[in-house]
């Protein structure tokens, strides 16, 4: 099996509240993009990486990449305002390419090997799947103020990477673009436009670094 990945880099960090993007954090001596990058460079199933850059961080990316040794093909693309956007840059770069395109947040350095393999074998019998954990805390929807409690034995917490069949996910990113529809992962774009997903139970592990909240745990995971 193999595929290639898009990690996506392109965002601003403003939760994280450090003036800069996120992906530029030191955590355990190494900025996050670097300990997200080498969980694909060290895989043997992956082929190539599509970085999808914030124009503005070009040349501190590219700075990073240098010290990077690998004789896999890292190719850097400048991404777009919303994330969705991102990856489209990221899959017309790749245009022509057919087999199975993971698409990965920076911001999630601790995604393990089997998840990964265990993926790209779904996307095989699917064509669209993604790492996803049961979610453990009771959902309250509110709406105009009243509370509903959602069935927790239905609702799946979405993670990345979520993978497709690199031509599928391509046409479907054209189609969302063409109708101005914007969704908050790729996931719920092939959901929208009706094609089943598969869902792989991943690791409570693989968080999104998003807030300073998350960077005390994402040192404690590295043991540092
Ligand atoms: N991302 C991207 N392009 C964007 C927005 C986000 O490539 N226009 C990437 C981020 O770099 C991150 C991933 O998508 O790796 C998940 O997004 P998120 O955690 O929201 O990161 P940011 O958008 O950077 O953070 P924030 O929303 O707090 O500003
Ligand atoms: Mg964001």
């Amino acid at each position: 099996r193999s595929y290639q990945a898009i990690i996506l880099a392109a965002g601003r960090g403003k939760r994280m509240k450090t003036g800069e993007n996120k992906q530029f954090i030191n955590i355990s001596g190494r900025p996050l993009i670097l300990h997200t990058l080498d969980v694909f460079l060290q895989d043997s199933w992956c082929t190539a990486i599509t970085l999808v850059v914030n124009p503005k961080d070009e040349e501190r990316m590219r700075g990073l990449l240098e010290s990077v040794s690998s004789h896999k093909d890292i190719r850097l693309v400048m991404g777009g305002e919303e994330r969705q956007q991102s990856v489209f840059c990221g899959l017309k770069s790749m245009k022509g390419y057919t087999g199975i395109v993971f698409i990965h947040d920076g911001a999630r350095p601790f995604v393990a090997n089997d998840h990964l393999h265990a993926l790209a074998e779904a996307t095989v019998e699917n064509r669209a799947a993604l790492l996803a954990v049961p979610v453990t805390d009771t959902i309250k929807q509110v709406v105009n103020g009243r509370l509903r409690t959602l069935d927790r034995k239905t609702l799946w917490a979405a993670q990345t990477p979520q993978s497709f069949d690199f031509e599928l996910i391509y046409q479907i990113h054209q189609q969302a673009a063409g109708q101005g529809i914007l969704g908050t992962d790729d996931a719920s774009l092939a959901e929208h436009f009706g094609y089943d997903v598969g869902i792989v139970q991943g690791s409570y592990h693989n968080i999104k670094i998003t807030t300073p909240e998350d960077l005390g745990k994402a040192q404690a995971f590295f043991g540092k």
